[in-house]
């Protein structure tokens, strides 16, 4: 793993919490029945940001498995994890099988798997779970990857709930005039190869999603997520400038010396607190049509 990433995925989970669509969180939440612990599949995990925003938010009784490739990640979940519990006033321990948290009215146990998703040939991982959900994973999926995901998720009746998916679309300003040419090429890199079965969709990903849901009768929910950075969010609006300008150097070198100048140019408007960043995104829920 890089520390890299487990720093990047810290600063913006705030971002993506204020960002995320609550509306679709409450919609998916409210049909997932209470009789029973809810059995979640959290795909991508990370260092567990979607655990940590959902809980709070779903039936009392909730028993997850957590999956990444990347087993440093997971192992930064329960040290995360533990302090937010303690904001949020709920015990954590250790368990045998991964971790539980508890509250007056909660009773949360998680299980991680280091797991490379690369190919989702295996229909077990998906078995007995009511919802299938993932957090600024999707961009990075290819279209037939996505096709077999909600497959499995169909076999098995699982609710769906993708959030924080990049869309293509950013605007700063001040703008600089090489603005767009740079986001045209970033987007290009988003939809290179990223290990997940090809291809990725990239900002295609929400369309291509919403149109493998139709093909087997999910009804869909979409919401925008935008990220609005403003001169609180210096940081992340360093990390976005400098990500985007590593992305565009490699897909296209011979733009080096550009790129060079539009980041300095564009970090002296973070420097100066006139710099505003806002990133589109979307969220998903999908909800398998109910049986008469
Ligand atoms: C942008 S991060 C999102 C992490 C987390 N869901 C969040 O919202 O903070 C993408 C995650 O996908 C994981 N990932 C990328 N390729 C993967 C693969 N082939 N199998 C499993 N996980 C993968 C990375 O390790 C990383 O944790």
């Amino acid at each position: 793993m890089n520390k890299t990433l487990s720093e990047w995925l810290h600063l913006r989970e705030n971002t993506d919490a204020q960002a995320r669509s609550m509306s679709l969180t409450k919609s998916v939440a409210s049909k997932l029945s209470s009789d029973q612990p809810v059995h979640i599949l959290d795909l991508a995990t990370g260092t567990g940001s979607n655990i940590r925003h959902l809980i709070e938010h779903l039936p009392t009784r909730q028993q997850w498995l957590v999956t990444d490739k990347d087993q440093q990640l997971l192992a930064e979940l329960p040290t995360q994890t533990e302090r937010w519990c303690q904001t949020q006033g709920y015990k954590f321990q250790r368990t045998k099988f991964g971790y539980v948290i508890l509250g007056t009215h909660l009773e949360c146990h998680i299980e991680t798997q280091t797991l490379n998703l690369s190919n989702l040939d295996s229909a077990k991982l998906f078995h007995g779970h009511h919802l299938v959900t993932a957090s600024a994973l999707l961009d990075l999926v290819s279209a037939s990857w996505l096709r077999t995901l909600i497959n499995h998720c169909h076999a098995v009746g699982a609710a769906i709930l993708f959030t924080i998916t990049y869309n293509g679309s950013v605007s700063c300003s001040p703008a600089e005039h090489e603005d767009e040419q740079i986001l045209k090429l970033f987007n290009l890199h988003q939809q290179t190869d990223k290990g997940l079965g090809g291809r990725a969709e990239g900002p295609n990903a929400i369309t291509c999603a919403i149109d493998c849901f139709s093909e087997v009768g999910y009804q869909v929910q979409r919401e925008s997520s935008n990220w609005t950075l403003g001169t609180k969010d210096q940081e992340i609006q360093r990390q976005l400038i400098t990500g985007w300008g590593k992305a565009v150097k490699e897909i296209a070198p011979e733009t080096t010396s550009m790129i060079k100048s539009w980041e300095t140019r564009r970090l002296a408007h973070v420097d100066a607190n006139r710099s505003k960043i806002i990133v589109g995104h979307d969220d998903i829920a999908a909800l398998p049509t109910e049986k008469t």
